[in-house]
């Protein structure tokens, strides 16, 4: 009644991907994203937060024209411990690039 899995390909794994879930190794932006920036707006530590900014303006790729320009709003608000700024630029740029990242280039090491 329960035959074996019919479809060996459907496990999950998407063809050539070289990181994502488990049992791929996790893609480095995603990784420091949630290694950096989560702990640090959870704890309300704007100081960390604008140090984080200033480096994802620094990760920009080429073609993400506004890329930078958030992460510098986004240290601003840091800066001027506003969290909503804050969380407006972390806002604004996943709205923006998130998905258009993650088929371009997600496996590219920061
Ligand atoms: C200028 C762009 C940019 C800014 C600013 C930014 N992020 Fe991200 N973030 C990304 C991109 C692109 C990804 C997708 C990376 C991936 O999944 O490979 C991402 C992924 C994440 C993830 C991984 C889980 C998920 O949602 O897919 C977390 C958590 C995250 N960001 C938190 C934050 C927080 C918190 C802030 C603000 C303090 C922030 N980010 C600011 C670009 C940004």
């Amino acid at each position: 009644m329960f035959g074996a899995p019919s479809n060996p390909t459907a496990s999950g794994l998407a063809e050539g991907a070289a990181c994502g879930a488990a049992p791929l190794r996790p893609c480095p932006l995603n990784a420091w994203m949630k290694a950096n920036t989560s702990p640090a707006i959870l704890a309300n530590d704007f100081d960390t937060l604008a140090i984080d900014f200033e480096k994802v303006a620094s990760f920009a790729p080429a073609n993400y024209q506004n890329w930078s320009s958030i992460a510098k709003d986004g240290a601003d608000a840091a800066r001027a411990r506003s969290l909503d700024g804050v969380k407006a630029a972390c806002r604004g740029c996943h709205a923006q690039y998130k998905d258009r990242y993650k088929k371009e280039m997600r496996d590219r090491p920061l």
